[in-house]
């Protein structure tokens, strides 16, 4: 059993896919993670959809110069809040947020790559519309997911000397 730290280290950003499909109980294991996030009043504002189909994937990758990860992809989850359901922005995106890296984390340590990406943010419109999404629902965020290809890269961090905050403890 490996411990939470080494997963945490572990995951990298996964660009590269193989074709090889998500088992579905993999795919509801990693949702389970991110139902489990915690959220302010414990509103769980989030809302999940998994694409695996490659004519709907292509369609969503045109709107992001990133489009090859999710073309790659064996699928994406669509992580939206609902208005509906949020009573504070601020807190309610730190929460979508916890409930994507408790999926992230989940992924890797059934050895499933992901990616977080964000830039397709840019489209949120154009990704709606193709995905009919109510109105009710703002997209945060698309995972990509599929089996590794390739060498994981090389992650780096600041230290964390250069995050601590002055005049706060020092270890
Ligand atoms: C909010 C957010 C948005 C991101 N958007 C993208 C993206 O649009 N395309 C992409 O390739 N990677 C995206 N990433 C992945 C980051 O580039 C990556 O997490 C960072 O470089 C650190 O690398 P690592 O995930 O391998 O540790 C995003 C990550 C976060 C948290």
């Amino acid at each position: 059993m490996k411990n939470t730290l080494y997963i945490i280290k572990a995951r990298r950003s996964v660009r590269n896919f193989s074709s090889d499909k998500l088992a579905a109980a993999d795919i509801a294991k990693v949702l389970e993670a991110g139902r489990w996030a915690p959220s302010g009043l414990n509103n769980q504002p989030w809302r999940f959809g998994v694409i695996e189909n490659a004519d709907v994937r292509s369609r969503i990758a045109a709107f992001t110069t990133y489009g090859s990860i999710i073309r790659r992809a064996a699928a994406i989850i669509v992580v939206c809040m609902d208005i509906a359901d949020s009573y504070n922005r601020d807190k309610d995106l730190m929460a979508a947020g916890a409930s994507i890296q408790n999926m992230l984390l989940e992924a890797q340590s059934l050895g499933i790559g992901t990616c977080w990406m964000g830039e397709i943010l840019n489209k949120k419109k154009e990704v709606a519309d193709i995905l009919k999404l109510d109105k009710d629902l703002d997209l945060l965020a698309v995972i990509a997911m599929g089996y590794p290809a390739g060498k994981a890269q090389k992650g780096c961090r600041k230290a964390l000397k250069d995050l601590l905050i002055k005049g706060t403890k020092s270890l």
